[in-house]
């Protein structure tokens, strides 16, 4: 196993670099980071045993302790098993090096001998795709600047994650990946304190579907008190996770796509004997085998399934059921997250009669009052259209929709749009998205970590950073962006009934009101569960 180091041969400190060494305690054993710049990095560390041979499809569990050996966390690790993940993101986002022993977490902290507030991050990539070790989430500068102790993690992914075969014994039972986060944050629960991080004061925050697995721990009983408040960055609240049909449907795919279906019963030593990359290319050839018909099924493949424990509500349900744990939130979207996604699903003008038909595959029964909202466009492309309509109904109304919740029950809320695109040409290939405010742009300035993929911030774009790093390390510290260490230029206000809220912008950012109020008024009134 990787990380058991002999302590005859691991006790030299090297002295190549300027970075120096630093060794703190944890409940497995001792482990060594670097400190560069002011800031203290332990990469890699693990926080379960890896999830292989007899541990694949099995639920996490706690990593095998190292004493008195010290755990060398000085390199990041690969990311959980993915295919195609450059295919459809921008090459920052997507792990170089992947395998199935993935379950590290990376801790990044001003000083040990603190106790400061904790941010943990769960990525997006539609459960399928994505690394903490990527370029992007790298967290040097979130410390430096935002004063707070920083983890990211990877958790397992698409077929190794969430297939669910059944619930016989020996079956696969899905959710593992949110198991996975579940135990990340119990192991900061434990381990923070020595990291110079206050385990009463953790923050929970993530993209896409790292938002949206945000109230999954919202309402499932046994992520309570491992978090105090959250920040849902670009949640795409209405994608339906997979009911127990679809996700048995989609486990006979992958078990036809891997041969095993004359294995019959035995189904499940037939999957377990395939390769990791077997495995993942199953997973991704399922993405052109939606269960359903449904438009929003196709952009998460393979992520939770409603099992009533781990997952026990689609979010939408609880949202209306009102059964999510209400904590502080800061909460937005981008103005135009669905962008990318029409794009990539169509690289020529999208006719009237596709377009028709896209909505109808979204949202048969109000076909004709969507038509009135969004009018299909005179030019004969309507790529734009359904960016607007896509973007309004699975993220801005939704979101509005979970603000006015929680406001409706006395929850402080902080709503932001953000709408400033790249000033560099950071989305390569995906050029439609140059000039134009692409699902997940926030992240490079949340980070400020566009520089390690060699793309350099206007001075705009550095204040928006720091400005961006203030408000989400200040939450950290009071539950308020505008309170805490760090002083800003605008007053974010309190969501209220006016949808009062934060626009990010270039030179200067805004409060506004009434974001796309008509928009909002005509999804609420027909709803989010197509
Ligand atoms: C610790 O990790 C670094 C970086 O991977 C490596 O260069 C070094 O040799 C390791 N030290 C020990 C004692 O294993
Ligand atoms: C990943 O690979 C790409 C392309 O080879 C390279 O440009 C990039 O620096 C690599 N990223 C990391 C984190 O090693
Ligand atoms: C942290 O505290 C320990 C024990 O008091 C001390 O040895 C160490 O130098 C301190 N480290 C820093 C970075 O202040
Ligand atoms: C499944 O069978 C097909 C057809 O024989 C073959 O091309 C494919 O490589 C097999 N896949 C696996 C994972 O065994
Ligand atoms: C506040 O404004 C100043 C001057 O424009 C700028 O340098 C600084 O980065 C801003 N700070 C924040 C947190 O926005
Ligand atoms: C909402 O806007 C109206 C009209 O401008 C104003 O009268 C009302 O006080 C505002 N409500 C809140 C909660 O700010
Ligand atoms: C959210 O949308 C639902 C479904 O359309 C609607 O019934 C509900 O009133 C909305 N919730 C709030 C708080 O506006």
């Amino acid at each position: 196993m990787r990380f058991l180091f002999c302590c005859c041969v691991s006790f030299v400190l090297r002295t190549t670099t300027a970075d120096e060494y630093v060794v703190v305690q944890t409940t497995n054993g001792r482990v060594r980071g670097t400190v560069s710049d002011d800031v203290n990095a332990f990469l890699g560390v693990p926080y379960a045993k890896p999830p292989v041979d007899s541990l694949r499809w099995q639920r996490p569990q706690p990593s095998t302790p190292w004493s008195p050996a010290v755990y060398n966390a000085t390199a990041l690790q690969p990311g959980c098993p993915q295919h195609g993940c450059f295919d459809t993101n921008p090459a920052f986002v997507c792990p170089n090096k992947t395998s199935e022993d993935c379950l590290y977490l990376n801790i990044w902290t001003p000083s040990i001998n603190t106790s400061l507030p904790v941010m943990v991050y769960i990525h997006g990539g539609n459960f399928v795709h994505l690394s903490a070790s990527s370029p992007i989430f790298q967290g040097h500068d979130f410390v430096k600047k935002g004063k707070v102790v920083l983890v990211t993690f990877d958790y397992r992914l698409g077929v190794f994650g969430f297939l669910y075969t059944g619930s016989k014994p020996g079956d696969a039972e899905g959710n593992y990946g949110i198991r996975d986060q579940r135990l990340a944050l119990q192991w900061v629960q434990q381990n923070i304190k020595y990291f110079g991080g206050d385990p009463t004061m953790v923050t929970l925050f993530g993209q896409s579907a790292g938002g949206q697995s945000i109230p999954v721990h919202l309402m499932a009983k046994d992520s309570k008190d491992l978090f105090r408040n959250v920040i849902i960055e670009s949640a795409p609240f209405d994608i339906p996770f997979k009911t127990k049909t679809e996700a048995t449907y989609l486990a006979s795919t992958v078990i036809g796509l891997l041969n095993c279906t004359d294995a019959g019963d035995d189904y499940m030593s037939c999957l377990r004997s395939k390769s990791t990359d077997e495995l993942a290319e199953a997973q991704h050839d399922s993405r052109t085998k939606p269960t359903s018909l449904k438009v929003l099924d196709f952009f998460e493949p393979l992520g939770p399934f409603v099992d009533g424990d781990v997952v026990p509500f689609e979010i939408i349900t609880a949202i209306y059921g009102n059964k999510l744990r209400q904590v502080p939130t800061m909460i937005g979207t981008l103005s135009e997250e669905a962008r990318i996604f029409v794009y990539e699903a169509w690289g020529k003008p999208l006719t009237l009669p596709e377009y028709i038909a896209v909505l109808f595959a979204t949202y048969p029964s109000h076909l004709g009052e969507m038509l009135q909202q969004y009018p299909p466009s005179a030019d004969g492309d309507n790529r734009d259209i359904l960016t607007s309509l896509g973007t309004d109904f699975i993220f801005t109304c939704a979101t509005r929709n979970m603000s006015r919740n929680f406001l409706k029950h006395g929850q402080t809320v902080h709503r932001y749009v953000f709408n400033h695109a790249f000033s560099f040409p950071g989305w390569g290939k995906f050029s439609y998205c140059e000039g134009h405010v692409c699902h997940g742009e926030e992240i490079a300035y949340v980070f400020h970590s566009a520089d390690r993929s060699g793309f350099d911030f206007s001075a705009d774009e550095e204040r928006l950073s720091d400005e961006l790093i203030a408000y989400w390390t200040n939450f950290a510290y009071t539950s308020d962006p505008n309170s805490g260490p760090h002083k800003i230029n605008i007053s974010w206000p309190t969501y209220d009934s006016n949808s009062t809220m934060l626009q990010f912008q270039t030179p200067k950012s805004a409060s506004i009101q009434n974001y796309l109020k008509n928009k909002c008024d005509f999804w609420d009134s027909i709803g989010y569960s197509a």
